[in-house]
C-alpha cells in the first residue's frame, strides 16, 4: 500500500494483512488485520512509532525508504507484543543509530522477547515529553491495556494520539481513515471484545486521563484511523461501563438433540417476553461473534450435553473463553442433559471464576426434556425477564 501522509510530516507506514485468518491461534479474522506504524518527521529529529509483525517487516522498511528516511533518530514502541515490536531489530539494523523509546517494563519485554541489548534503549517515564525540534512527543504510561506495559504515544503539536492497540480493529483496508463508521463499528466492538474487554476497568481509568488531552486524530496499530475521535471514545464509553442490554446469549452444544431442545423451547419463551435471544451453537461459532455479543449481554446461560459426566469439551472452552473475557453480564445459568449421571453443572460452575453475578437455578434433564423440564425452563424464562425488567 506503500506510505501515506496523514498531516504534514507525519505519515503511515504500516502494512495491511488481507489474507491472514486468526491471531494468537485463537481470534477469527474474517476482514484481515493491519499492523500500523507511522513516522513522525520534526525538524531536527525522526521517529517511527512502533514497527510491524516479522513477517510483513519488508513492507515496512520499504515504505520507509520510499519515503525518504535515510537516518532514523527513534523507535517509538508503545507496545511489547510481537505483531507490533517483532520487527524492531530489523528496523535496527537499516539504521543502527536509531534508538528505541519505551518504559521499563516495554524495555524488559523487549530485551526478553526479541534480544534488544540494554544499551540501545532510552528509558521513559509518564508524562515525558521527547523533542523531535518543532515536533513533540508525549508518553502517557497506561498499564493493562491490555499487557502491563502498555503506553499511548501524544504528538502535541498535531493533536494526534498514538494508543497502541487500544481502539484499533482488525480490519485491512486501503483506505487510511475510517470512511465508514459503521462497518468499523462491528470491527471495534469484536476487536474489543476479544482483547480488551478484560480490562475495562483499566480502560476506563486510561480513558479519564485522555480528558486532559485534545484529539484530533487516533491512529491506532490496527485498523483505520480516527480523523472523528468522537465516534471511536464514544463507542468505548458504552463498552466499558456496567450497562447492559435486555439480551440473553445461549453458546450451547447438543450431541444428540435434547440440549436444542431445550435451547429453542427457552429461546421462544423469553422471545416471547420481548427479551432479545441470541443461541450460538459452539459447533460452528465464530467465537469473534460470540465475545462481540458478550460485550452487552444482560444473562448467559450455557447449554451442554453430557460427556462421560463432564460437559461437552466445546462447552468447557466456551465456559473458559467467556470466564477470561470477563463480561459484564449479571446473570447466568446451566441448562442441558445427561444419560446416566452428570458433575455438568458444578464443572461448569468451577470454570466461571471471575462471574460475579447471580447464577440462577439450572435446569438439566435426564434424556430427552419432558414436561417436568419444560416447566423449569418457563419459570427460568419468566425469572430472566423479571430480572432484566430490573436492570
Ligand atoms: Fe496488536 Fe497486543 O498486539
Amino acid at each position: 500500500m506503500g506510505f501515506q501522509k496523514i498531516r504534514k510530516d507525519v505519515y503511515y507506514v504500516g502494512v495491511q494483512d488481507w489474507n491472514r485468518r486468526t491471531f494468537d491461534e485463537l481470534i477469527p479474522l474474517p476482514d484481515g488485520t493491519s499492523y500500523n506504524a507511522y513516522v513522525v518527521r520534526g525538524s531536527e529529529k525522526i521517529a517511527l512509532i512502533d514497527a510491524v509483525d516479522p513477517p510483513k517487516i519488508e513492507e515496512l522498511l520499504t515504505n520507509l525508504r520510499k519515503l525518504g528516511i535515510s537516518k532514523l533518530d527513534y523507535v517509538i514502541s508503545n507496545h511489547a507484543e510481537q505483531d507490533h515490536s517483532g520487527g524492531i531489530p530489523m528496523v535496527l539494523e537499516m539504521y543502527p543509530e536509531a534508538v528505541v523509546v519505551t518504559n521499563s517494563k516495554c524495555k524488559i519485554f523487549l530485551q526478553d522477547l526479541l534480544n534488544i541489548p540494554a544499551e540501545k534503549f532510552l528509558e521513559i517515564k509518564h508524562e515525558d515529553t521527547l523533542s523531535l525540534g518543532n515536533k513533540t512527543l508525549k508518553f502517557l504510561l497506561a498499564a493493562w491495556v491490555h499487557w502491563p506495559e502498555t503506553m499511548f504515544t501524544y504528538l502535541e503539536e498535531d493533536k494526534i494520539l498514538f494508543p497502541g492497540d487500544l481502539f484499533g480493529s482488525h480490519m485491512a483496508s486501503s483506505e487510511l481513515f475510517v470512511l465508514d463508521e459503521a462497518k468499523v463499528y462491528f470491527a471495534a466492538k469484536r476487536y474489543f471484545a476479544e482483547i480488551m474487554m478484560p480490562f475495562r476497568t483499566n480502560i476506563q481509568k486510561h480513558m479519564d486521563m485522555l480528558n486532559n488531552y485534545e484529539l484530533e486524530i487516533i491512529a491506532p496499530t490496527h485498523g483505520q484511523v480516527y480523523d472523528n475521535p468522537e465516534f471511536i471514545l464514544e463507542q468505548y464509553k458504552n463498552w466499558i461501563s456496567d450497562g447492559v442490554e435486555n439480551k440473553v446469549l445461549i453458546p450451547y452444544v447438543s450431541m444428540h438433540g435434547s440440549v436444542e431442545k431445550m435451547v429453542n423451547y427457552l429461546t421462544e419463551k423469553l422471545t416471547e417476553y420481548k427479551v432479545t435471544v441470541i443461541p450460538f451453537n459452539m459447533s460452528v461459532t465464530d467465537i469473534g461473534e460470540f465475545a462481540m455479543e458478550l460485550v452487552d449481554a444482560a444473562t448467559v446461560v450455557i447449554g451442554s450435553s453430557t460427556v462421560h459426566v463432564g460437559p461437552h469439551p466445546k462447552m468447557i472452552y466456551a465456559a473458559y473463553l467467556t470466564n477470561i473475557l470477563r463480561p459484564k453480564a449479571k446473570f447466568a445459568s446451566i441448562i442441558g442433559s445427561y444419560g446416566w449421571g452428570s458433575r455438568m453443572v458444578d464443572m461448569i460452575k468451577d470454570l466461571l471464576t471471575n462471574f460475579k453475578g447471580e447464577l440462577l437455578e439450572p435446569v438439566i434433564s435426564k434424556g430427552y426434556p419432558k414436561e417436568v423440564d419444560f416447566k423449569a425452563l418457563d419459570e427460568l424464562a419468566e425469572l430472566i425477564a423479571m430480572k432484566h425488567k430490573n436492570l
